[in-house]
């Protein structure tokens, strides 16, 4: 008995912890973006927009599903190196939006190679929103 309780609690801490970390840096990136935008909420539409929309910064990769593919759950690839990508949605069983510091060195790198400049808080959040719609949360 007691041994099964332990199984279900051990299931019950697990189980939604791939949606949580992302869940929270989606609200850290909101509530950064209320600052400046009083009344702001995050929208999966905005998000699908500022991913799939085509930018003259660099003319190889016009956006990120580029690399990312046009479903943001399936896996990716570079389109440079040919090297394989993790699906960039937080799909179940993955390390996506887990580590603050890496999330925004990429957020950095590759907003500054599409789009020409640094994403701003708002911009984070919403592909958050529409990140977490493709994983099912
Ligand atoms: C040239 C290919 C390429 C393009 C285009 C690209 N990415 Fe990426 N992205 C990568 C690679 C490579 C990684 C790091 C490897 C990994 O985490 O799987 C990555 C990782 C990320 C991460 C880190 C996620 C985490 O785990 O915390 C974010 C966020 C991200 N990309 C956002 C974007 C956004 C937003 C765009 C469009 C503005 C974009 N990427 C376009 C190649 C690309």
């Amino acid at each position: 008995m007691q041994r099964i309780l332990v199984s279900f609690l051990t299931l019950a801490v697990t189980l939604p912890a791939f949606a949580e970390a992302p869940q929270q840096m989606l609200a850290s990136y909101a509530a950064e973006a209320s600052r400046d935008q009083r009344g702001f909420a995050p929208s999966a539409e905005r998000g699908r927009q500022f991913y799939l929309e085509k930018r003259g910064a660099a003319e190889k990769m016009p956006n990120c599903a580029t690399c990312h593919t046009e479903d943001p759950a399936a896996p990716g690839k570079h389109v440079i190196t040919g090297k394989s990508i993790e699906p960039l949605a937080p799909v179940a069983g993955s390390a996506r939006f887990g580590d603050g510091a890496k999330t925004e060195k990429w957020f950095r790198r590759n907003c500054k190679e599409v789009v020409g400049r640094e994403c701003s808080a708002a911009e984070k959040a919403d592909l958050l929103r529409y990140l977490l719609t493709k994983a099912g949360a």
